[in-house]
């Protein structure tokens, strides 16, 4: 399994985000073309709405005419109470105030009236009497506001013998024109409500299957080359996207696979030839002994030991990354007491000092044998550095649902940068010592991801380096 640092996680609240903005963005649109729409049709409305008040009032004041005629051309007496009955109702359902007057202008009939009472001062009557409907808007005196009325005459034959005038507050044209703004908006409303509901179900079906595609990108990228996304999910685009994916994911592995098998097998290859190589260096060497020429031999003899360590890690990569290699559970402190006496007798040759301290009856999670390599790297790089009458202190430590193992040297420590690069294969530092491979930090950074823990360099307290690894409990 590779370690691929730079991905980063996005969160879910990024989807929803996503969500929230596709259908804000739709309900932004709909709204716009809505409101595009219904500004010039409200005008429009205002104009209708008058145009058919008009017609409707002209109308009934003809009708009216029709009636009152022949009572006007008989001598402008009042009409005949029938006739009243039906003007009274129609002035209370309409809300309008009707006034019929005689060629001389009086009222004849007009229940907001005194009959008798002269209309020759209203420009409208005196247009109608002289044969001319009108209609208009005028400010009434008398009534303290703006009306609206309609005039007409009462035609007998070709002779004008009254006139009818339909009034009705302006007002009453604005409050049906709102009216009808009033639906307009709830239709607007109702129209937004249904394109945030479409937009919101669009944005599900878009993202969704986005996200999934991005949580099985995210499991690849931590590793798990066998991660594939489904195919059937989506719309074409996305399911298009998906099948790209699961073919770059297959040849992925495929590569990976062949990589894996070559490096372990070409790294076995090596070893018997190297060791046939090592044994005749040594003959060499001693046939050789006490001759200038045996320095150069025995430095043989140490570069092909290096190779051998070389390749030795190269396997043991290669094995750490054999995903068929499963953790399993190892009592810690049985294990570092182990490598911690394996280590004494070594670092004692260096006057150095082991100790341990691991808690009792604590299991791990580890690839097998993991462990014991992961200790033995970092005590020999300790061993390294460590200078005389130094400790190199090795414990165990539970945090929370894990376990943490430090191997901690007094020696001259690293820099930062270099305690990342340490983890490179084939890094060195620049006072390491000689015959390493640069392959030790990588491979316990390896064994250790493989059981599903981590591990890091860390500056420890007394200058030197603290080699943390975390370790999963079962
Ligand atoms: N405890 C330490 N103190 C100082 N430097 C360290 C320590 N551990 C590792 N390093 C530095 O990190 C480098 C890489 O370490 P790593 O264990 O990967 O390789 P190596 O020890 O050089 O070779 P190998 O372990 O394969 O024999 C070392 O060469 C050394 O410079
Ligand atoms: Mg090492």
């Amino acid at each position: 399994m590779d370690r691929v640092g730079a991905w980063r996680r996005i969160p879910a609240g990024d989807a929803v985000g996503m969500r929230l903005r596709i259908t804000a963005v739709l309900v932004g649109i709909v709204l716009l073309v809505l409101l595009v729409q219904d500004v010039p049709l409200v005008n429009h409305l205002q104009t209708v709405e008058r145009d058919r008040l008009v017609t409707k009032l002209e109308r009934d004041a003809f009708i009216i005419a029709g009636r009152v005629e022949e009572v006007l051309q008989a001598g402008g007496e009042a009409p005949d109470p029938a006739i009243v009955g039906i003007i009274e109702r129609y002035e209370d359902s309409e809300n309008v105030s009707v006034v019929v007057t005689d060629s001389s202008g009086a009222a004849v009939f007009g229940p907001d009236f005194e009959l008798g009472e002269d209309f020759m001062n209203r420009p409208e009557v005196v247009t109608a009497l002289e044969g001319r409907p009108s209609t208009g808007e005028r400010n009434s005196v008398t009534l303290g506001t703006d009306l609206f009325f309609v005039a007409v005459p009462v035609l007998s034959g070709d002779d004008v013998v009254g006139s009818v005038r339909i009034t009705t507050v302006a007002a009453a044209i604005d409050d049906e024109v709102r009216n009808r703004i009033i639906g307009l908006g709830a239709v607007v409303l109702i129209s937004v409500a249904i394109a945030a509901a479409a937009a919101a179900v669009l944005a599900w079906t878009v993202t969704r299957p986005l996200k999934r595609l991005d949580e099985v990108t995210q499991r690849l990228a931590a590793g798990d080359l066998g991660e594939r996304a489904d195919e059937a999910e989506g719309p074409p685009e996305v399911r298009s996207l998906s099948k790209s994916f699961n073919d770059m994911s297959s040849r992925l592995e495929q590569l990976v696979a062949r990589q894996r098998a070559f490096a372990g097998t070409a790294s076995h290859q090596l070893r018997t030839p190297l060791t046939a190589l090592r044994l005749r260096l040594e003959s060499l060497a001693s046939s050789v002994e006490g001759t200038p020429q045996e320095r150069d031999v025995l430095a043989a003899v140490a570069e092909t030991d290096r190779l051998r360590r070389m390749i030795e890690g190269l396997l043991l990569l290669s094995r750490a990354e054999d995903a068929a290699v499963a953790p399993e559970a190892v009592v810690l402190s049985t294990i570092v007491e182990d490598r911690a006496a394996y280590w004494e007798p070594l670092a004692a040759e260096r006057s150095v000092v082991i100790s341990w301290d691991a808690p009792p009856a604590v299991d791990v999670r580890a690839v097998p044998g993991g462990l014991e390599q992961i200790i033995d790297n970092l005590v020999d790089n300790a061993l390294d550095v460590a200078p005389a009458e130094s400790t190199i202190r090795i414990s165990a430590l539970l945090v929370g649902a894990n376990v943490e193992v430090h191997v901690i040297d007094e020696g001259p420590g690293l820099s930062e940068d270099d305690r990342d690069r340490a983890f490179d294969r084939f890094w060195r530092g620049e006072h390491a010592a000689p015959g390493g491979s640069g392959l030790g930090l990588s491979i316990v950074r390896q064994l250790a991801e493989a059981a599903g823990g981590w591990a890091e360099l860390r500056a420890a307290p007394q200058g030197g380096i603290d080699a943390v690894v975390g370790f999963r409990r079962p």
